[in-house]
């Protein structure tokens, strides 16, 4: 009996001597590297302090009606719609303490796995006004491993420009471009600005992988990780938007146009052909493209002549992108012919909702209808979008407003938040 406790205590005193061990070993490994994981993953989690905007958010990606529809009734309340916003200023201020601003907002300031480390993307966000929109956006696609072109428009306020130039200079991979564009709508002066992101992502002493431009209404679907998978399975080909154009937008690229007065103007000139051979195609603003893709625009000279033909059309942003995806020669194209046309579906680019084509997916339609509301036929998210949105391939969704509906951002954010965090703890 006495053997047996004997033998016992000695077995316990073994146990407690090995757990001993491996708790130092562990204290010691975590103190040496500064951090436990567990206290990084917590400091990064995103919370609503203040308890009078409470939003269940768990319900809202689960796409619970009563949820949906309490969110909806608290994005009208006036306590709601007067939530304190952080102004230009407050963005100035804020990030003078880079340290502080990055802790605060819960950057994430190292690369949350190998896999992403060793795959940066680079980013062109073309902005104008709405500095926390940009601020929100920044901080939900920023990682330490990437890189960000800002560029902001020409004839934004000076405190604009400054607000943003305050928060890049937190970090060494976000940037303002070194060429600002007076940007007018559907004029060359929109793709300029991403052209000029182009150049000076490539000067980057950083070899990116793929390139993602964005505006300051997009908002991600997936986590950064997520997006590596993705953009690893393209295998070096691009994803955007490329289909046959529609008679009725041939007059967009068969007359000049220029802007008079800030606003694009039809000269009734008509233009040569397009210096191809290949056909020209439509599509969006908005691309996934290769580092080889962006390299080669700058290389081949038939590019060249073909981009300063496209300075005098209409919106060339919707047919320029489209045209050169679908010229042989071009690094991760696809072929000319009608079935490799790729709708906006399709791509991994952008995700859309025009009000024309919302209705019910069970009776033919893309898309079910839109929860926000429509500027210019596109939806801007509710938080009711959500689930189905979340369900799609897409890397990028637009348009999101925190002024119509916050909660929609708010959710999004914290369930893109708390996905790269299961994944980090997963890591470690
Ligand atoms: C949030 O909504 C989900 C339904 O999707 C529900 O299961 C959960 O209990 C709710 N949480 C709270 C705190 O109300
Ligand atoms: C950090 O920033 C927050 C938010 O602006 C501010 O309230 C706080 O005083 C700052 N802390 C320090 C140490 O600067
Ligand atoms: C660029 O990268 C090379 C090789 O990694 C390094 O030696 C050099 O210092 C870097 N230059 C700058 C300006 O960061
Ligand atoms: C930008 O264009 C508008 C309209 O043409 C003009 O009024 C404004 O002065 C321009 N701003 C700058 C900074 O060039």
């Amino acid at each position: 009996m006495l053997c047996r406790s004997l033998r016992y205590f000695r077995y316990r005193l073994f146990r407690w001597t090995l757990t001993g061990i491996c708790c130092s070993l562990t204290l010691l490994f975590l103190v040496s590297r500064g951090k436990s994981p567990v206290n990084q993953y917590r400091n990064l989690e995103l919370v609503e302090e203040d308890p009078r905007y409470y939003v269940n958010c768990t319900g809202i990606i689960n796409g619970d009606e009563e949820t949906v529809i309490l969110a909806k009734l608290q994005t009208l309340s006036i306590v709601y719609k007067k939530r304190p916003v952080l102004s230009e200023k407050d963005y100035i201020d804020f990030s003078k303490h880079c340290s502080n601003f990055t802790k605060v907002q819960r950057y994430i300031t190292f690369p949350l796995s190998k896999e992403e480390e060793e795959f940066p993307i680079a980013y062109s966000v073309v902005i104008h006004h709405r500095i926390d929109m940009f601020e929100k956006l920044l901080r939900t696609i920023y990682a330490p491993q990437n890189v960000y072109c800002i560029h902001v428009d020409k004839k934004s306020p000076e405190i604009f420009l400054n607000a943003a130039r305050s928060i890049a200079s937190c970090f060494d991979n976000v940037f303002i471009a070194s060429q600002l564009e007076n940007v007018t709508y559907a004029s060359w002066s929109r793709v300029q600005a991403d052209v000029n992101c182009m150049k000076d992502l490539l000067q980057r002493n950083l070899t990116w992988k793929y390139l993602i431009n964005l505006c300051g209404m997009d908002f991600p679907l997936k986590t950064n990780l997520e997006m590596v998978e993705k953009l690893k399975a393209l295998k070096g080909a691009n994803s955007l938007e490329t289909e046959k154009t529609s008679p009725h937008k041939e007059k967009r690229w068969k007359h000049s146009y220029k802007v008079v007065n800030g606003k694009i103007k039809d000269t009734d000139i008509n233009k040569e052909a397009p210096p191809i051979e290949s056909p020209m195609f439509s599509g969006g603003a908005y691309f996934v493209a290769s580092r080889n893709f962006v390299e080669y625009l700058f290389k081949s000279p038939k590019i060249l002549r073909f981009i300063e033909w496209e300075k005098d059309t209409y919106s060339p942003d919707e047919h320029m992108w489209a045209t050169l995806q679908r010229m042989p020669d071009v690094p991760g194209s696809v072929p000319v012919n009608n079935k490799f046309d790729i709708s906006d579906m399709n791509s991994l680019a952008r995700l859309v909702k025009w009000s024309y084509l919302e209705g019910d997916i069970s009776k033919g339609a893309p898309y079910p209808p839109c929860t926000g509301v429509h500027i210019r036929s596109v939806c801007v998210f509710g938080a009711g979008d959500l689930k189905w949105m979340l369900q799609q391939h897409h890397l990028f969704a637009n348009k999101f407003d925190t002024a119509v509906d916050g909660i929609a951002l708010q959710c999004l954010e914290e369930h893109l938040r708390h996905k790269a965090m299961y994944n980090l703890l997963n890591y470690t």
